[in-house]
């Protein structure tokens, strides 16, 4: 898929380049095909729609697929809705969070389905289109809503969180060993009016990063970025919530995959996944108890990379890291 989309958003055109490449698609459309294959009339619902890479291949292959597709971010859905013009009959597009799967589940009429893809992150379109200032490298206005309705900005973070704040977040949400210090030079830079664009948010984390530190580890602004899109998004909030709602939404032999693109999110779906795949039967006794068994089983011991290939030739890929899980009793 690559082609030139132009986006009317508050007024403004932007274009974007759509050159996206579905990150894990054999792997994904491995692990969900038993679940819609044996079902009469399946549905799946993709939590993370984006450009509707994945959700497209699905909706080919399988001819009675009902498709529920959820985005936050409305011009990715307006990108979708094109992408997947064919099919209209056969999908429900929502402009939710990902933990809102209940209100999904209403707006389609139905209280369980067979199939549930997270892919989770931002898509190549929204690193793309500089003004939506996810990408260090390139500058814009320092905003980072996956929602562009959503009020909180990264600006108004970086304007008005105190230096605690400021750190804990850069801390714990971007595993920043200098987060202090950057901390502290964001409030010197914002305090002289020098702190406005994302470029100049990158120069600020650059100077609080001793030289030596900055030689290794990439882009000494990949950090703090991350750890101020993810306070702008409440991203790991949601995914908490999200990942049992997923859960709980699921029939019995019904299937949910998650690809992860850093350790934070994985974490939670590692936690989440394995608390429910275990025996409610107190260790130590010999044999279940009746109704002790686990509801869910993974699918994949622990978590699985992109083969090599794909880590080649789309380098997006070579952070993921995929789960899966089925459910295997009510
Ligand atoms: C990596 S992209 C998905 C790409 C998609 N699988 C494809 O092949 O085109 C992730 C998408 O999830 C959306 N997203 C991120 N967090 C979300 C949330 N909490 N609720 C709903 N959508 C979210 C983003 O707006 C983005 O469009």
């Amino acid at each position: 898929m690559k082609e030139i989309k132009e986006i009317r958003k508050g007024g403004e055109q932007m274009s974007a380049e759509v050159a996206h490449i579905p990150v894990a698609l054999t792997r994904c459309l491995d692990l969900l095909t038993p679940a819609i294959a044996n079902s009469s009339k399946p549905y799946l619902i993709d939590a993370t729609l984006g450009l509707a890479g994945h959700a497209k291949v699905f909706l080919e292959k399988f001819s009675n697929l009902h498709l529920i597709g959820i985005d936050r971010d409305p011009s990715a859905l307006a990108v979708a809705k094109e992408q997947l013009l064919a099919f209209a009959e056969r999908t429900t597009l929502l402009h939710l969070t990902y933990d809102q799967i209940n209100q999904a589940l209403a707006a389609a009429g139905i209280n369980e389905v067979d199939a549930i893809l997270f892919d989770l992150g931002v898509s190549s379109m929204q690193l793309d289109l500089s003004q939506r200032g996810f990408s260090y490298s390139k500058d814009a206005p320092l905003d980072m809503r996956m929602d562009q309705s959503a009020p909180l900005t990264a600006k108004v973070i970086l304007d008005t969180y105190s230096h605690g704040q400021l750190a804990k977040i850069i801390q714990n949400y971007g595993e920043e060993k200098f987060a202090s210090k950057i901390a502290e030079n964001i409030i010197k830079a914002r305090s002289l009016g020098e702190l406005n664009t994302t470029k100049d948010l990158a120069e600020i984390v650059k100077s609080s990063i001793p030289a030596p530190a900055r030689r290794t580890g990439g882009n000494p602004a990949k950090r703090t970025f991350q750890a101020l899109r993810i306070e702008v998004n409440q991203e790991l909030t949601i995914l908490e919530q999200a990942i049992p709602a997923a859960l709980a939404a699921l029939k019995v032999g019904g299937r949910l995959v998650v690809m992860s693109y850093q350790s934070l999110e994985d974490r939670i779906v590692k936690n989440i996944f394995n608390q429910v795949v275990k025996s409610k039967t107190p260790r130590g006794l010999p044999v279940e108890l009746p109704d002790s068994a686990a509801n869910y089983r993974l699918l994949i011991s622990s978590s699985e990379a992109a083969n090599e290939a794909e880590q080649i030739s789309n380098p997006r890929s070579q952070s993921m890291r995929l789960r899966a899980i089925e459910r295997v009793a009510a």
